[in-house]
């Protein structure tokens, strides 16, 4: 089949080279001429594991192609994907207006029977909205349809997720835009007997809002727990390990921290709250889930100054910057956050994070950066832990405990078993877990 993607960030160029890895013949495009031209020279503008080596490959093989030509996506294919971005203004509301402006631009190049489908995720009533910007502006007599299939992608398993998927969700009333989608997942239909949805574009929607909300809600929840437990001496992993036994529940999305972050999960908790309210429905239970998110990051630092004393003047080891592990991605990154509160307070922070160091450096120019998680503790009074990358668990504790200044690790992502901790020497404050203490502060 003949796809087009517009939008090349990281859903957009995933699918795009998926489709392609697939067999089909797939136009990307983006207006973003310096995004293309990196593209073009073989590599990808964000980490993501086995992106550039797939878009490579697929560029190689001719069928994927790459143009900054919006209209060039809807002449001669067969579905249109629509990836471009949907912040949210400070007040929740989502920002249509790229999604707008594609839909104008698309709507004057129709040539043929075209099903444009949004992918972003948008708050309901948005393809409804792309039809009458379509009707308003195609061309009299074009032919089209409209189509919602949201993606599910994570940042770090985002080729598996889109080739190996829990489900595929298709909203569109039209019997013949449904077909051609199901069409062209069919290999993946085929190889891993994935669920396939098929709904009207309003509930194709709200799938996604509800899927990332109810995610951020786990996590908020499980936050709120960690709060109970730091006040009465309970171990959260222990409660969360209890709950998600009950399949009732699952224990994915349960891991207490310093709250969620990134392009999405923020985001989408605050437009659906705002798009269910311009709909005169209040959603206080999202209002709640935000507010405990952003409380999160307060409480670490209140505990990263329990494990100092006075935060000016602190020599602090950050380690992790990205807004989750297995990405060089900053967007909303509550490391990003705790690492700027650190350096107001005064502290002197050096960080080290395995993939985001470039673009942190530039965001916090007063961030002192190492070459590796010994190094940013060098001196320090504190190593304080805020993405839960792997390579973290699995440091040489002892070696660390040589190049500290003070033996003491707060780990905002629950990183470590405590009792190994404390065994190496360290004094340990984690989230929801009680602290342990392997060395006796008197005596330094
Ligand atoms: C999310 C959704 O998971 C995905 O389905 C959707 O398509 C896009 O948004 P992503 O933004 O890649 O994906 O991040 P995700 O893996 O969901 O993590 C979001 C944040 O939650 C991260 O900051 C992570 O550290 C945090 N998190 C996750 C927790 O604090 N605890 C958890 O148990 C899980």
């Amino acid at each position: 089949m003949r796809l087009a993607v517009v939008g090349i960030g990281h859903v957009g160029l995933v699918h795009a080279a998926c489709m392609a890895s697939i067999g089909h013949d797939v136009l990307g495009v983006d207006e973003d001429a310096a995004k293309v031209e990196v593209i073009l020279a073989g590599s990808t503008p964000f980490v993501e594991p086995g992106v550039t080596e797939l878009v490579r490959a697929e560029l190689a093989s001719g069928r994927l192609q790459i143009s900054t030509q919006v209209a060039d996506a809807v002449r001669g294919r067969d579905i249109v994907f629509v990836c471009v971005g949907t912040p949210t203004r400070p007040t929740g509301e989502p920002d249509l207006s790229q999604v707008e402006r594609v839909a104008q631009t698309l709507a004057e190049a129709i040539d043929d029977y075209v099903v444009i489908t949004e992918k972003s995720t948008v708050p309901v009533g948005t393809g409804e909205a792309i039809r009458r910007v379509i009707e308003a502006r195609a061309p009299a007599g074009a032919e089209f349809d409209i189509a919602s299939n949201p993606e599910f992608l994570q940042e770090g398993t985002a080729v598996r997720d889109t080739l190996e998927p829990t489900r595929i969700v298709i909203g569109s009333t039209s019997e013949r835009a449904r077909a051609l989608l199901r069409d062209a997942y069919g290999p993946i239909i085929e190889q891993t007997g994935c669920p396939v949805i098929e709904t009207d574009i309003e509930t194709a929607e709200l799938v996604k809002h509800s899927s990332n909300a109810f995610l951020a809600t786990k996590i908020s929840f499980i936050n709120q727990v960690a709060e109970i437990c730091e006040q009465t001496g309970a171990d959260v992993e222990t409660i969360a390990y209890a709950m998600g036994l009950d399949p009732r529940i699952g224990s994915r999305f349960l891991s207490a921290g310093i709250g969620y972050g990134g392009e999405c999960l923020p985001k989408d908790v605050q437009a659906y709250r705002y798009t269910a309210e311009s709909y005169g429905v209040a959603f206080p239970l999202l209002h709640a889930v935000d507010q405990v998110n952003s409380e999160r990051r307060a409480r670490f630092l209140e505990r990263v100054q329990e494990a100092v004393g006075d935060l000016a003047g602190a020599r602090l080891a950050v380690w992790g910057l990205a807004f989750k592990a297995g990405t060089d991605d900053l967007r909303r990154s509550p490391a990003m956050d705790v690492a700027e509160r650190l350096l107001q307070a005064g502290a002197h922070v050096r960080a080290f994070d395995p993939a985001a160091m470039t673009d942190a450096a530039t965001l916090l120019p007063d961030l002192v950066m190492a070459i590796d998680p010994y190094d940013a503790a060098e001196g320090a009074d504190a190593v304080v832990i805020c993405t839960e990358w792997p390579e973290f668990a699995e440091v040489d504790l002892e070696r660390l405990r040589r190049v500290v200044s003070r033996p003491v690790i707060v780990d905002g992502r629950n990183l470590f078993e405590p009792a190994d901790v404390a065994a190496a020497g360290f004094s340990y404050l984690s989230m929801g877990r009680p602290t342990v203490s392997g060395w006796d502060d008197a005596t330094a």
